[in-house]
């Protein structure tokens, strides 16, 4: 069965990346949430999508120059009335260890080569013995082969915008067990041909209900969701198959 992950917590309805939005994802039923990850000046990394705080926060300039006590005092809940901090990374985790949650961490590490990133994340994932529940993705491929170097016991998959000639190919040359496509840039038949292989194959950003029809109709590993409350609805129709 297809699984939902909910991206950036139960974004569609709650402030993204915030432990609210995550919490909602878990109540909703959700598999797994997707998180975004950069890094403070003082090296913690905390949970946020864009390498400025501007567009989701209280606050104005860049992640990287702030400190951690500074960063915790911005309000991450625009949505909501109750303020709400950007969660570390530890907070994450911490809370991880009380579901049963799979937590596909992105690297944001694309524009600013946040030095020492994939350390400080394997360091954690491995402190609260999570190996086994973490998906470590990025849109930059060189941190995903630096990862499954330093952790090879983590699942990596790297996040693809355009489509590629047989990427079940590529994902095993860099020993990457999933794949993390454009919902739009794969046809059905690529999806299948790749989870053939062996490879997890989870598109993002899927909202539209004719779109996750789609992929719970060919079974697709998971979908990466704003709503996972319109997702466990729609995918309620495909659980009674064979
Ligand atoms: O991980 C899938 C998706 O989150 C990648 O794009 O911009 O939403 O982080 P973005
Ligand atoms: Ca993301």
């Amino acid at each position: 069965m297809t699984q939902i992950f909910a991206h950036r917590g139960y974004s569609a309805s709650f402030a993204e990346n915030t432990m609210g939005a995550f919490y909602e994802a878990e109540k909703a039923g959700a598999d797994g949430i997707e998180l975004d990850v950069q890094l403070t000046k003082d090296g913690e990394i905390v949970v946020i999508h864009d390498e400025k705080v501007d567009r989701t926060t209280s606050g104005t300039g860049f992640v990287k120059d702030f400190l951690f006590k500074e960063i915790r005092n911005l309000n991450a809940n625009h949505k909501g009335l109750k303020k709400e901090p950007i969660p570390s990374l530890i907070e994450v985790l911490e809370w991880m260890r009380t579901n049963k949650l799979v937590c596909n961490i992105e690297l944001k590490n694309g524009l600013i080569p946040y030095e020492g990133m994939e350390e400080k994340v394997v360091q954690l994932v491995r402190r609260y013995g999570l190996a086994d529940r973490i998906i470590i993705s990025s849109f930059n491929h060189y941190s995903i082969v630096y990862s499954y170097r330093i952790a090879p016991e983590i699942e990596t998959a790297p996040l693809f915008i355009e489509g590629i000639y047989m990427p079940w190919i590529y994902s095993q040359s860099i020993r990457a067990r999933g794949i993390h496509p454009k919902h739009s840039s794969m046809s059905d038949n690529i999806i299948m041909n790749t989870m053939d292989n062996g490879i997890a194959v989870r598109p993002y950003t899927v909202n539209k209900d004719v779109d996750m029809h789609r992929f719970f109709n060919i079974n697709c590993t998971a979908i990466i969701t704003d709503d996972p409350v319109k997702a466990l609805r729609i995918r309620k129709q495909y659980e009674k198959r064979p």
